[in-house]
C-alpha cells in the first residue's frame, strides 16, 4: 500500500498490545510507518502485535509503561526517541474504565478514569508536540474519542465526560499549536469488536454470531447501525491512515465519527 508521505515516519501508539491499537499499528506499518507499541501489560497478545508489525517489514519497538505516571511517560518517550530518533506521529488509545452509575462513583474512581483516559492523553499529547516542535517537520497526533462523547448510556459517566474532552482539547491543541504544521484530530468509534484473538482468528472479528455473551449488547447494537454491521479496528486505523497523510492535511481540530451511521439514528430505546 502506498502514501509515499506516511513512508519512514515514526508513530507512538498508547494501549496497543491488542484491540484498536493493534489495528492501527498494523494498518500504519503496511503504509510504511515505523511503530513503537505501548501497554500497560505484557503478554501474548503484545508479542502477537509486536510480530505483526514486524511481519509487515517495519521497524517496531515494544514499551512497557503505566500512561497514567508523568515519570513513565517520560521514559517511554525517552526509550522511543532513543529507539527511532523522532516521532512523526502520536495515536492516543489507551483506556481502562469503571462502570458506576453516578451516585456510587467515588474519587478513587473519578481520578481513576480521568488519569486513563484524559490526563494520560493530555501528558503525552504534549511531550509528542514538543518534540515535534523541536524537530521543526510538523506532525500529526490523533486521539481516539468515542460515540459517548456525543450521546449517554447508563454508568458511562466518567468514561464520557473524557471522551467529550478529548474532542475539545483536540481543539485547543490545534489552535495554540498554530504554525507549526502539527494537526490535532480525534476519532470517535463507534461499536467495534475488539476482542483479543489469536493471529490465526482474525479472519472471524466483526463475526457477530461468534461473539461471547460478554459482547451481548454487540447482537442489539446491530439493530442501531445503518451499516449494519460491527465494525472492526480496522475501520478506525484507516481514518487514522487518512489523517496522518497527505489526504488529511486540511483536517485539524475536528473529531470525525466511525461508527456506520450509529450516531445518525438518534438515541435508542435502550442501552
Ligand atoms: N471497542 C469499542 O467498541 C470502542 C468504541 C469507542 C471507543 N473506543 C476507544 O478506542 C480505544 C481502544 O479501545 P479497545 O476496545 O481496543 O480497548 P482495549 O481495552 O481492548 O485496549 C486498551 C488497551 O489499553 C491498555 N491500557 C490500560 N491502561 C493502561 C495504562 N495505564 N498504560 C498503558 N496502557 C494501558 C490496556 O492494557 C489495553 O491493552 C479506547 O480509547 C476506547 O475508549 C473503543
Amino acid at each position: 500500500m502506498q502514501l509515499e508521505e506516511l513512508e519512514g515516519k515514526k508513530a507512538l501508539i498508547t494501549g496497543s498490545k491488542h484491540g484498536i491499537g493493534r489495528g492501527i499499528a498494523v494498518l500504519l506499518a503496511k503504509y510504511g510507518v515505523d511503530v513503537g507499541i505501548n501497554d500497560i501489560e505484557y503478554d501474548q497478545a503484545a508479542r502477537d502485535t509486536v510480530n505483526m508489525v514486524r511481519n509487515e517489514g517495519r521497524n517496531v519497538s515494544w514499551h512497557l509503561a503505566d500512561i497514567t505516571k508523568s515519570s513513565e511517560i517520560d521514559r517511554l518517550f525517552n526509550e522511543f526517541i532513543e529507539e527511532h530518533g523522532r516521532i512523526d506521529i502520536m495515536i492516543n488509545n489507551a483506556v481502562d474504565a469503571r462502570l458506576k452509575p453516578f451516585l456510587e462513583i467515588t474519587e478513587d474512581d473519578w481520578d481513576f478514569g480521568v488519569d486513563i483516559a484524559l490526563k494520560s492523553y493530555f501528558l503525552c499529547s504534549q511531550r509528542a508536540a514538543r518534540e515535534m516542535v523541536g524537530q521543526g517537520t510538523g506532525g500529526r497526533i490523533v486521539s481516539i474519542s468515542s460515540v459517548h462523547a456525543f450521546r449517554t448510556w447508563p454508568t458511562d459517566l466518567v468514561y464520557g465526560v473524557c471522551k467529550a474532552a478529548i474532542i475539545r482539547m483536540h481543539k485547543s491543541m490545534a489552535v495554540d499549536l498554530k504554525g507549526h504544521n502539527i494537526n490535532c484530530n480525534s476519532i470517535a468509534p463507534g461499536y467495534i469488536d475488539s476482542r483479543i484473538l489469536p493471529p490465526e482468528q482474525e479472519h472471524l472479528r466483526g463475526d457477530i454470531t461468534l461473539v461471547t455473551k460478554s459482547h451481548g449488547n454487540y447482537k442489539k447494537a446491530i439493530n442501531w447501525i445503518p451499516t449494519q454491521r460491527i465494525g472492526v479496528p480496522e475501520d478506525i486505523a484507516r481514518a487514522v491512515v487518512f489523517l496522518c497523510s497527505s489526504l488529511g492535511d486540511y483536517v485539524n481540530g475536528q473529531c470525525i465519527p466511525v461508527d456506520g451511521g450509529f450516531l445518525a439514528g438518534g438515541t435508542p430505546d435502550s442501552h
